[in-house]
């Protein structure tokens, strides 16, 4: 059987997922069809072949489509991809998304509704790129009780700072060289400002600890007012500076006899030069998860990019494959888990 795919953006990502599945004897090439692929501009030059009548600016019609199988969406922002999303599922597609904003506040609504529809939703993309975390988090890590997940789940600011503490130069300078290499947007706010990284730490916490997460309630503080010298007398110290994204039962709470809390933060956080996060440097990602009887691990890499993203949308499109070949959906997360922990943001 070949599954048609409909894809929604065809940015850096969706070039990147077109071209894994275009390549020349990949798994997927004869699984999967690419059968509609939705654009704002069908006159933008494009870096992958795609016939001219498979190209559409009308996202709706993709969604609705009854050709379509599995909808990737790739729009990033939280309209319309939210909406295209929810239509999607609701003709009964199975949707892969890399979107972190819409599924760290409507990812409830969404489980919800793929559960009545019963379809799978699948995100390994959105959090930390390539590396492989949510799935791990779902399956291999279930058997512990987990104590705490510690990111470093935004590739620009750990960019900037890493500028920062190697070149010694100013925010504002390390910030333009990040804009430069194209890792910064021109409006820096949601990664500057720690919002991305509270996306991501958002879905984390809902897997890792079995609850859906309030986003807005998540205290975040970003990086802007790190200065060169508060680098500098770090390093004198044996620390570093690195913008963490938090999800842990508060130990206090938790060596008391009521129920334990969970504490969910993102925030600047001066690390000592040994802790096996503090030498995560550029744009690499890493989450760092503790549990019993696992102890830590550390999983890092590539948080960001073509390739990685691109890696980690594929590898869902494979998963739900292999899934409905056998006629069995993909377990969705967040609904599936019963609710370990009461949560309490900056608990
Ligand atoms: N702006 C994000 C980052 C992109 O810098 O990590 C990946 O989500």
């Amino acid at each position: 059987m070949v599954y048609r795919v409909g894809l929604l953006g065809l940015g850096t990502v969706g070039t990147g997922v077109v071209q894994i599945l275009q390549r020349p004897g990949h798994p997927l090439l004869r699984a999967v069809d690419i059968g509609a692929v939705g654009v704002r501009s069908l006159d933008k030059p494009r870096e992958v072949q795609i016939p001219p009548e498979r190209l559409t600016t009308d996202l709706e019609r993709i969604v609705s489509d009854p050709e379509i199988d599995i909808v990737i969406e790739l729009l990033g922002g939280l309209e319309p991809a939210r909406s295209l999303i929810l239509k999607a599922i609701d003709h009964g597609k199975q949707v892969i998304t890399a979107n972190k904003a819409v599924i760290a506040r409507y990812g409830a609504e969404i489980f919800q509704a793929a559960a009545q529809a019963k379809v799978s939703v699948l995100l390994e993309a959105a959090v930390a790129g390539g590396i492989p975390i949510l799935q791990p988090l779902q399956q291999s890590l279930r058997a512990n009780h987990l104590q705490a997940v510690w990111g470093i789940i935004n590739g620009t600011t750990n960019f900037i700072l890493s500028q920062m503490t190697q070149e010694g130069i100013s925010f504002e300078e390390a910030l333009a060289i990040a804009q430069a290499r194209g890792y910064a947007e021109a409006d820096p706010s949601a990664d500057v400002e720690g919002w991305d990284a509270a996306d991501k730490i958002a879905i984390l916490a809902s897997l890792a600890f079995g609850l859906p997460v309030e986003r807005e309630h998540i205290p975040c503080e970003g990086i802007r007012d790190i200065s060169a010298t508060d680098i500098r007398y770090a390093r004198e110290w044996g620390f570093t500076f690195k913008l963490l994204a938090i999800a842990q039962s508060s130990p206090r709470a938790a060596s008391s006899a009521g129920p334990s809390r969970l504490d969910i933060r993102v925030h600047p956080t001066l690390l000592p030069l040994t802790h096996p996060l503090a030498s995560i440097n550029g744009v690499d990602n890493a989450v760092l998860v503790q549990g019993d009887p696992l102890g830590q691990v550390v999983l890092s890499g590539p948080g960001a990019g073509r390739g990685p993203t691109a890696s980690a949308v594929v590898g869902d499109l494979l998963t739900l494959i292999a899934h409905l070949q056998t006629g069995a959906q993909v377990p969705n997360p967040l609904l599936g888990f019963p609710p370990l922990l009461p949560f309490s943001a900056g608990g």
